[in-house]
Parts: C-alpha cells; sequence; structure tokens
C-alpha cells in the first residue's frame, strides 16, 4: 500500500493512554510555565504578549503538537530515524530527515542550559529549607539571586545534580520510575500553584495584575513581542525538539492523538497562567519590576515565602516540586538524543545516555559559568551571554523554523489518507485540523519570520 509504514515498533510502547498524558503533560509542564512565562510576559507588556501567547497555543501550537506525535507514531523510530522513514514511505527526499535532525540537535542544546536553570530551583530548595528566606525584603532576595548566579561551586553543583537525576531517570527506561513520580507530584504541583495564587491575591497587588496579564495594550504589540510569544508557545508545548516526536513513537494505535493535544495543551497553558497570577501581585506589591528578566520568579516568590506562616516549609516544597515538574520535561529532552544514539550503536541504553547525558552536561558548564561576573560571563555573542544566546538560538529560531518545516511536510508532502488513517478522527475535526497545518501555521510562522528578516 502506497505511503504505509511497516507496523513494527522497535522500541516498547507506554503503558496505558494514562500514562502517555502524564508523560506528555510531564514534558509540557516545566521551568517554561513557571520561570519564563511569567519573566516574557513580564518584559512583553504583559497582556499584549499573553493574547499573542494564546493564539499561537491553540492556532499553531496544538496543530503541530498533533502532527509531531503523528509523525512519530507512524515512524516508530527516534525522529531522526522515522523522518527517515516516512519521507521515504511518501516517495519523498531524504532531506526531510533534517526536522530530525534539527530536533535532536535542538534538544542537546536546550538540555544543556535547562539543566543549569534547573539548578537553580535545588539551590532554592536549601535556601528555603535552611531559613535563608525567613522574613526576606525585596531587596534581599534580588541580592540572594545574584548572588547565586556568582557562586560558581553552587552553579556547577545545581547543574550536575540536575543532569544526574536526569541521565538516572533515562537510564533505567522513562516507563517506570518516571510514571510513579508524575502521578502523585504533577497534581502536588497545580494544587500548590492554586494555593499560592490566593496567598498572592491576598497579600499582594491582584487587581493591577488581572489588568497588566489580561487587558492588553495593543500598542506593545510589535514583532520582537509575537517572536518571542512564538518561541515560548513552542517551547512551552515542547515542540520541534524531536522530544513529543519521540514520545508519539512510543504511542499505541490505540490513543486518539487530537484530544489528547488539545488536553496537553490545555494543562500546560492553565499552569503558566496560574504561575503569573502567583508571581505578579508580589512583583507590583514589592515595586519590582515586571520586565527585569530571568531573575524573575526567584527575586519575587521568596518574599511571600518568607512572609507567609510555615513559609520555610511551603516554600521548600514549591521549588522541590518545581524541580521535578522540569525533571520530566528533562527527561524528554534527553530521551531523542538517546533514543538516535541506540539505533546506531551497539552498546546498552545505560551506557548510551550516560555518554550522552555527559556530553550535554560538559557543554551545560558553559552556560553555567556564563552567569556571574567570571571570565567565561564576559565572553558575549551578538551581545548575549553564552546562555541567553543558546537560548535565542533554540527559543526563537530552530523551534519556529521546526514547526514550520512540520507543517509543511504534514500538509503538503505526506498523503492526506496517510494522515486520515493516523489520526482516525471525525471528519470535521480532521478538516480543521488540515487547514491549520496547511494554511495558518506555515503563514504566520512565515510571517512573523519574513517580518523579522525583511521588515
Ligand atoms: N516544555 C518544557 C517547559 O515548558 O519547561 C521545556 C521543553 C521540554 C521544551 C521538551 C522542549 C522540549 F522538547
Amino acid at each position: 500500500m502506497a505511503g504505509a509504514v511497516p507496523e513494527k515498533a522497535s522500541h516498547g510502547h507506554w503503558s496505558s493512554r494514562y500514562a502517555f498524558m502524564l508523560a506528555a503533560v510531564g514534558s509540557a509542564v516545566g521551568l517554561g510555565n513557571i520561570w519564563k512565562f511569567p519573566y516574557e510576559a513580564g518584559q512583553g507588556g504583559g497582556g499584549a504578549f499573553v493574547l499573542i501567547y494564546l493564539a499561537f497555543v491553540f492556532l499553531i501550537g496544538t496543530p503541530v503538537l498533533v502532527a509531531e506525535l503523528s509523525l512519530g507514531r507512524r515512524g516508530q523510530l527516534s525522529p531522526i530515524g522515522s523522518m527517515t522513514k516516512i519521507a521515504e514511505a511518501e516517495g519523498r527526499s531524504r532531506l526531510w530527515s533534517l526536522i530530525g535532525w534539527s530536533g535532536v540537535v535542538g534538544g542537546f542544546l536546550v538540555l544543556s542550559f535547562y539543566s543549569v536553570i534547573g539548578g537553580w530551583t535545588f539551590a532554592y530548595v536549601i535556601e528555603a529549607a535552611t531559613g535563608n528566606l525567613h522574613g526576606i525584603t525585596a531587596d534581599g532576595a534580588g541580592a540572594l539571586f545574584t548572588s547565586l548566579l556568582n557562586d560558581e561551586t553552587k552553579m556547577l553543583f545545581g547543574h550536575a545534580l540536575f543532569m544526574g537525576v536526569t541521565i538516572f531517570i533515562v537510564a533505567g527506561g522513562v516507563e517506570g520510575g518516571l510514571e510513579k513520580a508524575v502521578v502523585y507530584l504533577m497534581p502536588a504541583l497545580f494544587l500548590l500553584l492554586i494555593f499560592m495564587v490566593i496567598y498572592s491575591a491576598l497579600t499582594g497587588d491582584f487587581g493591577r495584575t488581572l489588568s497588566f496579564l489580561f487587558a492588553p495594550d495593543f500598542t506593545k504589540i510589535n514583532r520582537d513581542v509575537a517572536l518571542q510569544a512564538m518561541g515560548q508557545s513552542f517551547f512551552s508545548l515542547s515542540l520541534a525538539l524531536g522530544s513529543i516526536m519521540t514520545y508519539g513513537s512510543y504511542l499505541t494505535k490505540d490513543v486518539k492523538i487530537g484530544p489528547s493535544a488539545v488536553t496537553i495543551a490545555s494543562a500546560d497553558t492553565g499552569v503558566a497562567i496560574l504561575a503569573g497570577l502567583a508571581i505578579f501581585p508580589i512583583v507590583f506589591a514589592y515595586g519590582i519590576e515586571p520586565g527585569s528578566g530571568p531573575g524573575l520568579i526567584f527575586a519575587s516568590l521568596p518574599i511571600a515565602f518568607g512572609q507567609m506562616p510555615f513559609g520555610d516549609f511551603v516554600g521548600t516544597i514549591f521549588f522541590a516540586l518545581l524541580a521535578v515538574a522540569a525533571i520530566t520535561s528533562a527527561i524528554s529532552l534527553l530521551e531523542p538524543t538517546v533514543s538516535y544514539v541506540c539505533e546506531q550503536v551497539n552498546h546498552s541504553r545505560e551506557v548510551v545516555t550516560v555518554y550522552v547525558g555527559g556530553a550535554i552536561f560538559a557543554l551545560g558548564l558553559v552556560s553555567a559559568l556564563s552567569q556571574g561576573d567570571s571570565g567565561i560571563a564576559s565572553f558575549k555573542i551578538g551581545g548575549l551571554d553564552f546562555l541567553s544566546a543558546l537560548d535565542f538560538l533554540t527559543n526563537n529560531i530552530m523551534m519556529p523554523l521546526g514547526g514550520l518545516f512540520i507543517a509543511l511536510f504534514v500538509g503538503w508532502f505526506v498523503s492526506r489518507k496517510s494522515m486520515l488513517d493516523e489520526l482516525a478522527m471525525e471528519e470535521k475535526w480532521f478538516r480543521v485540523w488540515y487547514f491549520l497545518i496547511r494554511f495558518v501555521s506555515p503563514v504566520a510562522i512565515g510571517f512573523v519570520f519574513y517580518d523579522i528578516l525583511f521588515g
């Protein structure tokens, strides 16, 4: 049959739809929602950013999520293997495998700095547990964060611990330990976030937060905000870095991809909005600059923990759960490279994971040392420190471009029949998705890029 891909799977599968959903939500919900979304919204002027972000998540990100899961399930291999196999089966050029390459390399790059930030959350678990946040002022919280960035031992230790845990879990296979961790800890994080929103609403400036996040100031919409919001929507949904495609390759045929993708995107967006609602009341009440950048949650939330009853305890739990959410995302970033290398070499999964993880750790050292005032920090790429430059390259260029090519491939180079067969959706929903992936996604992503390059 033309366009068909052999059914035989080359590796294990999720034990149930529930296991898959937990892993996919675990991948999507992470530092991107709680650390990155609030500070990017702050820099992008609040409501204007949030509005474009939501449009990108539901009109472009979710259809691309559906496309990636389908490609993974159809290919049943690593992103590079799957893309090559499907391109061949559809009678297309093997060059389409570049989508897989870009995902695997991008995931490798992202994890190298994601782990550094994951290390910050570990450092804050210790700060909270040892009472260092007790009664902390706004200035004190800002100073604590700056001192962390300049403390090379803490930065390297945090990074090493974060990568070590990630490697340990991935080496053992994604199905086992991950499932148990996610089933209790993700809901716990969600509940704690709701508690934080209530606490912040009662003690901080909630009115200003609502108008800041939800009353868009249209004069703030410009091409940089659009690019940032687009990059963030892809980052938050874990798109175009091979993660979702790899998780799709562990999917069984009976799982309905469309509804799963909508649930993943909604949960992910819900957590990001909750994080914004928890952080900005404190930001405004204490006169912190909303656009102050990557330190925003570390400069604001400790003030709340420093004041509330049992704040040391609540703060410890909060940062520990944030670390768990970050690890479930990191696992999904390591998995694509590991699955590709396992396909290529004759070594055990454990050995491959240690080598790949070790290489990512080594690259991450440069990002870790780029944050303080050390020698490496003076090395700038286009005015950005190494960590921020990698973030810009992956978030604003590789991920949206990857998304563009995934949309073009699935919308125009894979037969409609193959996609209909893979998605098994009602015709009317399929039509909506097909229209979004063929026209809306490529045009919107292309438009933002065109404007950046030639506008
Ligand atoms: N979605 C994760 C977050 O929001 O923290 C980060 C991430 C994981 C991005 C996996 C990309 C990816 F492939």
